[in-house]
């Protein structure tokens, strides 16, 4: 074969993953949980080449961005005693620039294409584990669906990958809006903002004792299709999150004025009766959980909101 092209799907983790306990390994501190987005894809097309490259729509990767991809190529050809290089073309279908988390459908993607590549015929929870060694969350997206990514105990890592709990069809009505707000290049990557977190934050471990506590209760509001519980414990945690990087040294804020003016808008459409919720990750762009049922209402108030780039519906 001369070339394998796979797609993957982004995810937005409703209980967040933050936090490395292997960084080399990539291996998390606790479990985190996902939903795919189905409106949010990468394609990625690899071939054998001479050297390892990697465009993304076409153009020549970011010097950050080929950090962690030429990382990765060295822990694969470690991993499965390859000695290839690769020639990598990567599109995202949502704007790269824009930025969304754009790293774990294009390490899922890349995971996927490479084992075709190169006949290796992983199952899932293996591909799961070479993702996870791109980006952690990226562990998530070999999945649709909603998935959980287990930290696992074992130092080797071979416990710390993804599995899906429920498949992309188990509730059609549920909605995520990506808010894609005026920004400048990201101020710190997840990476070092999650080791200055981890090492420094006052309310990290409280943070990951009560973010263990609310995965039960999500997987199971998951399970009922239940809007408000699902809404209520994701802004926990994702509000809980972002307070434990305000409580490191030196303090890390990802949030800017747009941001604020979207969670205050969520919260007033919620006081007027809208099932509709927030989460956000490491940038400022806010993602809306809500139901097809309440999209238009939560459309119409957005679009009215200034700093708004872009406004993506998705489903699962
Ligand atoms: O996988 P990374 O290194 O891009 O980190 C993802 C971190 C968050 O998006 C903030 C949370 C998560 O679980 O996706």
């Amino acid at each position: 074969m001369h070339f394998a092209t796979a797609v993957a799907n982004a995810n937005i983790a409703l209980i967040k993953y933050w936090g490395k306990r292997d960084e080399k390994l990539m291996l998390p501190t606790k479990n985190s949980f996902s939903v795919s987005l189905n409106a949010l894809n990468t394609t990625t097309k690899v071939s054998f080449a001479n050297n390892d490259s990697l465009l993304i729509n076409g153009v020549a990767a970011t010097t950050k961005s080929q950090e962690k991809f030429f990382h990765f190529l060295v822990e694969f050809r470690e991993k499965y005693k390859i000695n290839s290089n690769f020639c990598v073309e990567s599109i995202n279908n949502f704007p790269t620039a824009a930025g969304l988390a754009s790293s774990a459908s294009g390490f899922a993607a890349l995971t996927l294409a490479l084992n075709d590549l190169c006949g290796l015929g992983l199952e899932r929870k293996k591909l799961s584990m070479l993702a996870r060694l791109g980006s952690g969350s990226a562990s998530r997206s070999v999945y649709n669906g909603f998935v959980l990514f287990n930290r696992g105990s074992l130092s080797d890592g071979l416990d710390a990958f993804a599995e899906q709990i429920f498949d992309d069809s188990h509730w059609p009505e549920f909605r995520i809006i990506v808010v894609v707000l005026e920004s400048g290049p990201k101020k710190i990557s997840s990476s070092q903002a999650m080791k200055i977190t981890t090492s420094t934050s006052t309310s990290y471990v409280d943070w990951v004792d009560q973010s263990n506590l609310r995965l039960p209760q999500m997987i199971d509001a998951v399970a009922q299709k239940d809007i408000a519980a699902v809404g209520t414990l994701a802004e926990q945690d994702c509000l809980g999150m972002h307070q434990t990087m305000r409580d490191a040294s030196p303090s890390i804020n990802y949030f800017n004025g747009c941001t604020w003016q979207v969670v205050n808008a969520v919260r007033q459409l919620r006081d007027s009766g809208v099932e509709c919720y927030f989460t956000i990750d490491a940038g400022p762009n806010v993602k809306v959980l809500t139901t097809s049922f309440e999209q238009k209402k939560v459309l119409n108030t957005l679009a009215q909101l200034t700093g708004v780039q872009r406004i993506i519906v998705s489903g699962i």
